[in-house]
């Protein structure tokens, strides 16, 4: 996988394989190998296809290399995870398919752990942005439908031709309650950026992924009623 070629680093995975096997990364993501800019713009370029409202392709990708800056980056993503989620479940249920006491959550906090130890070492952290006229648009369900919709698909698309190319991807959202906080630090307008995301961006430790486990399909799908 030579560096200076990049379009002949693709792992050639179909189609299908990169749908079911883009796995949240934080244990396999390699902190010593640099991933090169031309790698990463064409992952962009991929995404550069998704859809958007109005065809607006109202997002931006800011991907950050810089020692200093990912260090601050990360200790706003650590404050953010300690902070914990804001929203409230007023003690109802989670409308949740899975449980937070079964092995695979067990899993999923280990390697959580590992990557807020070494989030700062990834070689590039990534945030997708939106762009919005104002943060008044994300009031109704309708404008936040328009502008989560006009970033969100963008930013799997990039992660999935990522995986494509043998880099690994891991979505969270834990520093967005200091989401001004890092708008300051990368120079982003915080009135009309919005974040919704940060990803470390890295060559995997081995491409072999596999399917997670998921629930039946059948579960989720509802034919002309619920
Ligand atoms: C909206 C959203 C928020 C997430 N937040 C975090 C996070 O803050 N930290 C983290 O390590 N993973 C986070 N994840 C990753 C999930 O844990 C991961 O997608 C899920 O466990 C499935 O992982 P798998 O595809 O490897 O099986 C988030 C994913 C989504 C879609």
């Amino acid at each position: 996988m030579p560096d200076s070629s990049p379009t002949s680093s693709a792992l050639g995975l179909t189609a299908d394989q990169v749908l079911t096997t883009t796995r949240a990364v934080r244990r396999r993501l390699d902190l010593t190998r640099p991933v090169p800019r031309e790698l990463i713009q064409e992952a962009v370029t991929v995404a550069t296809q998704a859809p958007s409202g109005r065809n607006q392709q109202q997002w931006d990708f800011v991907f950050v290399e810089d020692a200093a800056t990912k260090v601050e980056m990360a200790n706003l993503w650590r404050a953010g995870l300690a902070h914990g989620s804001p929203d409230e479940h007023h003690g109802l249920p989670l409308p949740t398919r899975g449980s937070f006491a079964s092995a695979e959550w067990g899993r999923i906090r280990g390697s959580l752990g590992y990557l807020v130890e070494h989030l700062h070492e990834v070689p590039v952290l990534m945030i997708p942005v939106v762009r919005v006229a104002s943060r008044a648009e994300l009031r109704t369900v309708h404008g936040q439908a328009h502008n989560w919709g006009s970033v969100l698909p963008a930013t799997w698309s990039f992660m999935l031709a990522a995986r494509q190319r043998g880099l690994g991807t891991c979505w969270t959202i834990g520093h967005l309650a200091y989401e001004r906080e890092m708008a300051d630090l990368l120079g982003l307008p915080f009135d009309t950026t919005v974040q919704v995301a940060l990803t470390p961006v890295a060559y995997t430790i081995g491409t072999d992924f596999k399917p997670a486990q998921r629930a039946d399909s059948r579960t989720f799908t509802h034919w002309n009623r619920w």
